[in-house]
């Protein structure tokens, strides 16, 4: 074993991911598509501790919770099965993004830990097998492993992996509406979905249909509809969403107010469209040159950033190491 140093990107899906065919294995109940940012990473070193009983979670600096080291080292004995070996690890990870807000900080997270943990433990693993690996820490992980634009196959433990699928060049503004974690996991709201909405096997089917116009449209170089798609596809994720029992809101008035904005923005020439993960924060996708006009129309709403297609996740050299 060796101390490894990884980093990863979060990523935004443009058709989302909401829902699991399989919860122990984080099969999704349809294939996603998303972009990897290059901005917000998550960096993580992973140290060798034959002599410890437990793993061990440092986040930002500071002794992570039993909530969140628990959930490492589920994912890390799933690790130690691949590798055969059974030691316990000390983990440092540094987020550049508020962890738990909705923009995506699990998805860099675990494929950080997915990169660093297969080196540390010297698994020589195929893009599309740490691909696999990334998923079973947090689906949407799986996507932040290739580069740019991903699509995550939805199928069996075998070929539910991201790979890279061809796209124009984009941009995306993410405005940051509120920084707080948010009060219901992901995880769990796509549980109570599953359980309670009945709409949900209408969405299940709709996704499918979605991503495979979505392809075609990125293979298309087709920004128009990329667009439509996006949006509609997140307002229904939205919709879908309230519509469990009991319900739950992510978006709040400046969310709606930002899709608003976005609107007439398009109106006025500005071809732009919004999406929102779980969580208040909007992300809108934008051709390159009408970018940073658009970023100041929307900096009222709240922190503004430019962020391009991104590297997928990585290897640092040691000099990197999370101190
Ligand atoms: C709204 O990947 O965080 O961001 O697999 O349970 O860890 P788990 O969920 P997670 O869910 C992401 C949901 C989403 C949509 C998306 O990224 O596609």
């Amino acid at each position: 074993m060796r101390t490894t140093t990884a980093r990863a990107y979060p990523n935004i899906a443009l058709v989302k991911y909401w829902g699991k065919a399989d919860e122990e294995l984080i099969l999704p109940a349809a294939g996603s598509l998303s972009l990897t940012l290059d901005h917000f990473e998550t960096t993580t070193t992973v140290v060798p501790a034959p002599d410890a009983e437990t793993d061990v979670l440092e986040l930002d600096g500071a002794l992570a919770d039993a909530g969140q080291t628990d959930r490492i080292s589920t994912f890390l004995d799933h690790v130690r099965d691949l590798a055969g070996r059974d030691d316990r690890v000390l983990v440092r990870s540094r987020n550049s993004v508020p962890t738990g807000a909705g923009l995506a900080s699990s998805a860099s997270g675990f494929a950080a830990l997915a990169t660093a943990a297969a080196a540390a433990f010297d698994l020589d693993l195929a893009p599309r097998d740490l691909s696999r690996l990334a998923r079973r820490g947090s689906g949407s992980a799986c996507r932040s492993i290739p580069d740019g634009i991903a699509v995550w196959h939805a199928g069996d433990d075998a070929s539910s992996f991201a790979e890279t699928v061809p796209a124009p060049d984009m941009r995306m503004i993410i405005v940051t509406v509120n920084r707080a974690r948010k009060a219901v996991s992901s995880r769990e709201a796509m549980r109570l979905t599953a359980a309670t909405s009945p709409f949900y096997s209408g969405w299940v089917s709709s996704t499918e249909d979605y991503l495979e116009q979505m392809v075609a449209a990125c293979a298309a170089g087709d920004f128009t509809r990329i667009g439509e798609i996006t949006e509609s596809h997140a307002l229904r994720m939205h919709g879908l969403i309230q519509s469990t029992v009991p319900p739950i809101r992510f978006l709040n008035p400046t969310s709606h107010a930002i899709f608003d904005a976005v609107a007439e923005a398009r109106e006025s020439g500005i071809e732009a469209y919004s999406t929102a993960d779980a969580g208040p924060n909007v992300a809108v996708i934008v051709r390159p040159h009408d970018a940073e006009a658009l970023a100041e129309k929307l900096s009222g709403f709240g922190d503004v950033r430019v962020v391009g297609p991104g590297p997928g996740a990585h290897l640092l050299t040691a000099a990197d190491a999370v101190p």
